[in-house]
Parts: C-alpha cells; sequence; structure tokens
C-alpha cells in the first residue's frame, strides 16, 4: 500500500510559508523552491541501500558506507516541475533528467502527453516525479501511467503542496507510488486551485501571469 509522506519539519514548513505568501516575489520564491526540493530529497532517499567500502582516512584505515548503486531519474511534469530540479540535482548530481508535458484535452478532458524525452536506461533508475502542486492529480496519475507503459517500475512522486483530491486521484490509479509532499490543503476550488495554497506555481516560478 502506498504512503503519503509529510515533511513537517520546521525549515520546511518555514520556508514552504514563505511561498505560500503572495508577498514572496520570484527571485525569492524561486530560491525557496529550490531549497524546498533539496531538503525533501533528504527524506525522498531514506530508503536507499547502502554498502560499505574500505577507505584510508588521514589516521587509519576504515569501513565506511556509501549508496549501493542507486541510479535516479527526475522527471518534471512541465513546466512548474522545472523549479524542483536543481535542487534536487544539489544532492543527487548524477542524476539524469527526463521531462514530460501533458495538457488536458479540452473535448474529452483526458491529459495527453505533449512531450517526453527521457534518459534511455530511465527502466534501470529510481524516478523521482516533480510536480510543487498536486491539484487534481489528474497530470499526476497520467505521468505516472505514461512512464509505467515505459517499462518504468520504481517511481516517487514529489510535490511541495497536495490537495486531499489529488491524493485520492494518484493513489486509486496507482497504489504503488509514494507521494511526498511539505503539506497536505484543505480542498480545491471551483477553478482547479489548492486553498490555501500558493497560487499558480508556474506563473510564481517563471514571472509570468
Ligand atoms: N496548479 C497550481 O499551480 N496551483 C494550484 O493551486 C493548482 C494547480
Amino acid at each position: 500500500m502506498a504512503k503519503v509522506q509529510v515533511f513537517d519539519h520546521p525549515l520546511v514548513q518555514h520556508k514552504l510559508t514563505m511561498i505560500r505568501d503572495e508577498n514572496t516575489g520570484v527571485k525569492s520564491f524561486r530560491e525557496l523552491v529550490d531549497e524546498l526540493a533539496m531538503l525533501m530529497t533528504y527524506e525522498v532517499t531514506r530508503d536507499f541501500p547502502t554498502e560499505e567500502v574500505d577507505i584510508t582516512t588521514p589516521v587509519a584505515p576504515a569501513k565506511a558506507k556509501v549508496i549501493a548503486g542507486k541510479k535516479v531519474a527526475i522527471v518534471p511534469i512541465l513546466r512548474a516541475g522545472l523549479g524542483m530540479v536543481n535542487g534536487i540535482l544539489r544532492l543527487i548530481p548524477a542524476a539524469k533528467v527526463g521531462h514530460i508535458g501533458l495538457y488536458r484535452d479540452p473535448e474529452t478532458l483526458l491529459p495527453v502527453e505533449y512531450y517526453c524525452k527521457l534518459p534511455n536506461d530511465i527502466q534501470e533508475r529510481d524516478v523521482i516525479i516533480v510536480d510543487p502542486m498536486l491539484a487534481t492529480g489528474g497530470s499526476a496519475a497520467a505521468a505516472i501511467g505514461f512512464l509505467k507503459d515505459r517499462g518504468i517500475k520504481s517511481m516517487k512522486l514529489m510535490c511541495l503542496i497536495a490537495a486531499p483530491e489529488g491524493i485520492r486521484v494518484v493513489h486509486q490509479a496507482h497504489e504503488d507510488v509514494d507521494i511526498f509532499t511539505a503539506a497536505i490543503d484543505d480542498h480545491l476550488n471551483e477553478h482547479g486551485y489548492i486553498v490555501p495554497g500558493l497560487g499558480d506555481a508556474g506563473d510564481r516560478l517563471f514571472g509570468t501571469k
């Protein structure tokens, strides 16, 4: 059964409050999203296996732990997911990055993939899908489905704010995918915005409106 993990660390909560604030400008917003993604990576990678290696410190030979051959891919959902990539790369610099873009067909209302470029060896990698806002869950569930169709087995979803509706949709479709978030907010409004949320994450990251 998939889990939802909420990061209640004071640093995460503090920075999250700052990005929620409508007075936070684009520069700070970007920096804070970057820092939040980096802090959350710490927990998202907690289950990575380690192995012992032999090293020599300036003082003595020692056995010490390293991460055991994990290969990671980060897949941001365009466009707001892009804002979280660098923060993760700061802790996992060798990770490869794929991109997936989706739009909602105005007639069927179903998500349609308009862009997808993934590392060739992505099936061998642990994939972290990133999107700051898990709102209806439609895009995230579709992105996970498209990635499963390409043979990817190990996936986690990292967001900053989730709506209960989005969590339900993702877990109904993909009960094997764990969700990591900094907050679960109250609800979605009639325009599909998370309440209280932070507004449009893409617009706030890129200074568009
Ligand atoms: N996407 C956003 O950027 N914000 C929301 O509140 C919902 C979806």
